[in-house]
């Protein structure tokens, strides 16, 4: 067993599981547990994950991504109520299954709508969304450029909690459309959601 004085203790546990594992198996398992330091899970309360999408202008089959997507609740929502094509990406494995749990639940038409990726959001592919959906943490907004940049114009992209800088907004020209907030939410829970549209044409590649 290798001894490391560490404050969290699932990196002890992925320590203690360090000789079981090959090299690459090592550096993708290390940064999922940095990537959930980084960003934590807390869901989005349903009533304002329901009221975002209700404000949102697009029709069915329109795509959303929930990047970062926890337990699927934002996904199966956006599939079963408003008939998105959903797509979820969770780098933690438990929160992953728990989400193909409650896609396995829906009805096969609406389950053809879902997909869950158990992956890193910062690597995803999602030129062909109408919609990006983000509850993250401040400090990984700066993350997002090369996500972002991917978009088409039109495309909306929706924080939860947190509004991004004017600076990142200025660099990706991104226009606020709406501030939607639920003030009866219970305290420490998500009361706010800022929704924003891309306003340029798609940044040139180099
Ligand atoms: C604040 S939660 C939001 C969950 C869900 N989107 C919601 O609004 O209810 C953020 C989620 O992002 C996941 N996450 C963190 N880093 C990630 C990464 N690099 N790739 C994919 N998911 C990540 C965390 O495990 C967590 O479940």
């Amino acid at each position: 067993m290798n001894v490391f004085i560490c404050k969290n203790w699932f990196m002890v546990d992925f320590m203690n599981k360090k000789d079981e594992k090959s090299e690459n198996e090592e550096i993708s398992e290390y940064y999922a547990i940095q990537s959930q330091i980084m960003i934590p899970y807390l869901p989005t309360p349903s009533k304002l994950i329901r009221k975002v999408l209700q404000s949102l202008n697009f029709k069915e089959s329109a795509k959303l991504y929930d990047l970062g997507a926890g337990d699927g609740r934002v996904i199966v929502m956006a599939a079963e109520e408003f008939g998105f094509d959903s797509v979820g990406y969770e780098i933690n494995k438990t929160l992953y299954k728990q989400a193909l749990k409650l896609i396995a639940e829906l009805p096969e038409d609406i389950q053809n709508k879902t997909k869950m990726i158990h992956g890193d959001m910062f690597s995803v592919n999602c030129s062909d969304a109408n919609i990006l959906f983000f509850y993250i943490t401040p400090k990984s907004h700066r993350y997002l450029n090369h996500i972002i940049s991917q978009c088409e114009k039109g495309t909306n992209i929706v924080f939860i909690r947190f509004q991004p800088s004017r600076e990142f907004c200025r660099e990706l020209q991104l226009q606020l459309v709406k501030k939607i907030e639920d003030k009866k939410q219970e305290l420490n829970k998500a009361t706010a959601a800022y929704i924003y549209v891309i306003k340029r044409v798609k940044f040139e590649s180099n």
